[in-house]
């Protein structure tokens, strides 16, 4: 008797196991806002993060994706995941400034050699850190993905010696960094959010602006620009976010399914973006523009230029966390 009690206990465990489970997962839509348009690498990333998703929850959690800033530029879109209004993001790390003023030091120019050892620094420690001081503010941070080396891009000439700054209206993103590094080498710094920037540079309320090749391509700015230079001045990641209200209201399997999930499309998106980077610069000079490197001699000027700006903006990152970003480049795999 005792035994057959046993088996139907154990049977009744075993038929209600999977129901229990699934119901950690609940039906939900996370929406997700970001800057660039679909075919973008990040654009294909979050595809690709939202389909591994969606196979692990059963199609139960749906990420569903607003390109082009269409819910509102980075700014804003962190003001509504900290109040839970909108769930996720990706957008630059060092945009992150204005919560810990930490993440700067992502930023700095001419800091990292290649993407590797950005990926190295942020999926290691360093990455880690920041990303913890995030979730006293609102916002939990999952993963780095790469935007890449920036460019300059302008209407008047092509940046060829540090000169070819001067005088420029420039827009750059929305960080101290940023305006301080362009106003350094002669050039004035207009901060502006991502979706004003093409219609500024049609209506030459601004002549130049800077980023990675494929999302000047995305963004179609050769319509509006001339000329495309590789300063290759700032490489970028970028933070995968979701919203911390929503965070908590996760179960502990459907976190695990959301960080499993960005780990496996980070290594898509990134090698994605760095797959997109000699195409895009094609398209872009197919797209009318007019391409030029800037000579090592030259490169030594502006790196000269903005030491300052990194010496100040050191201070506020503080020596630590500098020293240990600088003590994990130096372990970072050589290219
Ligand atoms: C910007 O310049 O605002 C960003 O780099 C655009 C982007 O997120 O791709």
């Amino acid at each position: 008797m005792l035994r057959i009690s046993s088996v139907v206990t154990a049977v009744a465990v075993l038929a209600f196991a999977p129901a229990t489970a699934n119901a950690q997962i609940k039906e939900r839509t996370l929406k997700l806002n970001f800057g660039n348009v679909l075919d973008h690498p990040v654009g294909k990333g979050i595809a690709k993060l939202s389909e591994i998703v969606a196979e692990k929850s059963g199609k139960k959690i749906t990420i569903r994706a607003f390109p082009s800033a269409q819910l509102g530029g980075d700014i804003p879109t962190i003001s509504a995941m900290q109040g839970g209004t909108i769930e996720m993001s990706i957008m630059n790390s060092g945009l992150l400034v204005g919560i810990d003023k930490r993440f700067a030091a992502l930023d700095f120019p001419f800091m990292f050699a290649n993407a590797e050892q950005s990926d190295f620094v942020v999926d290691g420690p360093v990455g880690t850190k920041l990303h913890a001081a995030l979730n006293e503010k609102g916002l939990v941070g999952l993963g780095y993905w790469e935007l890449g080396f920036r460019n300059v891009t302008n209407s008047k000439r092509p940046i060829a010696k540090l000169e070819d700054f001067q005088g420029l209206k420039l827009r750059v993103l929305q960080s101290p960094l940023f305006i301080e590094t362009f106003n350094a080498l002669g050039a004035n710094a207009v901060p502006m959010a991502w979706p004003e920037v093409y219609p500024a540079l049609e209506q030459k309320v601004v002549d130049g602006q800077e980023n990675p090749f494929p999302t000047i391509r995305g963004a179609k700015l050769n319509e509006v620009q001339k000329f495309v230079s590789s300063s290759n001045h700032i490489y970028n990641a970028q933070s995968v976010l979701i919203s911390k209200k929503i965070w908590d209201d996760l179960s502990a399997e459907e976190k695990k399914i959301l960080q499993d999930a960005v780990k496996e499309a980070t290594a898509f998106q990134r090698k994605t973006s760095r797959e997109a980077m000699a195409g895009a610069l094609e398209d872009l000079k197919k797209g009318g523009m007019t391409h030029n490197e800037i000579s090592d001699a030259e490169m030594a000027r502006i790196r000269d230029k903005v030491k300052p700006v990194i010496e100040k903006f050191a201070k506020d990152v503080g020596p630590e966390l500098i020293a240990e970003m600088q003590a994990e480049i130096a372990k970072a795999p050589k290219k």
